[in-house]
């Protein structure tokens, strides 16, 4: 099964810094490795502009957006949804991010219905989890859209921290996870780096990368990890 190397932006980049980020990636990596599903998420007003880089460039990166509304298309002031990322060549949806839910204040069944909004608009929801909600956030979604999806283990103090969860104890998460959901792809994302990555694709679907994934070259020494794998 191939992995997925996920790039989380974040609020981080403007257009230029995109343009070099796409130079640094191309450099250090001139074609992916066949078994790496690269998924990039940028902040959503620069979805357009990356929409047409990776189309000129590396139309072998894959797009996707870091969060979704709970609500379809309609009078919601500020959201953004399905419809309206139409024709952009979005793929992933990435809910429930410890961020979100700490700054955001989003709740287990919000994030529910985020997923639910994912798959209406035919994309692939990635669920952000960590253990101590695991089962209530498990609970909040339907268990029709289980198969559909993608869980991320995000322990939260891994996150942004440089402390990476030990490697042990992420494959016995990912084992729990998957006795919830079944048997879905499940991510590590906390703290990773070109140095531990190869590790955690040893025990797990792929990664999702913050701090890392901000320099080209660095989160494209990432994604060659995925040959050794
Ligand atoms: P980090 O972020 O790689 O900077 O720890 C991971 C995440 O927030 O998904």
């Amino acid at each position: 099964m191939s992995k997925f190397i996920v790039a989380n932006w974040k609020s981080h980049k403007n257009i230029q810094g995109i343009k070099n980020w796409l130079t640094q990636f191309q450099t250090e990596l001139a074609s992916l490795p066949t078994s790496a599903q690269v998924i990039v998420l940028p902040p959503f007003p620069l979805l357009t502009m990356m929409k047409t880089q990776l189309q000129q460039n590396q139309p072998h990166l894959e797009l996707g957006v870091q969060d979704l509304s709970p609500f379809p298309a309609g009078a919601y002031t500020g959201a953004v949804t399905g419809y309206n990322l139409q024709d952009l060549t979005v793929k992933y949806a990435l809910v429930g991010h410890s961020e979100r839910r700490r700054y955001f204040q989003e709740n287990h069944q919000q994030i529910a219905n985020k997923v639910a909004q994912a798959v209406a608009a035919e994309f692939i929801p990635i669920v952000c989890v960590d253990e101590p909600y695991l089962a209530p956030q498990a609970k909040a979604i339907e268990k029709k859209f289980y198969s559909k999806c993608i869980i991320a283990y995000e322990p939260i103090k891994a996150i942004g921290s440089g402390k990476n969860q030990a490697v042990n104890k992420v494959k016995q998460v990912v084992a729990k996870i998957q006795r919830f959901f079944g048997q879905v792809p499940v991510i590590y994302g906390g703290s990773v780096k070109p140095a531990n990555a190869a590790e955690y694709l040893l025990v797990s679907d792929g990664v999702l990368v913050g701090g890392a994934s901000l320099d080209g070259k660095k989160f494209a020494r990432i994604v060659k990890k995925v040959e050794q794998d």
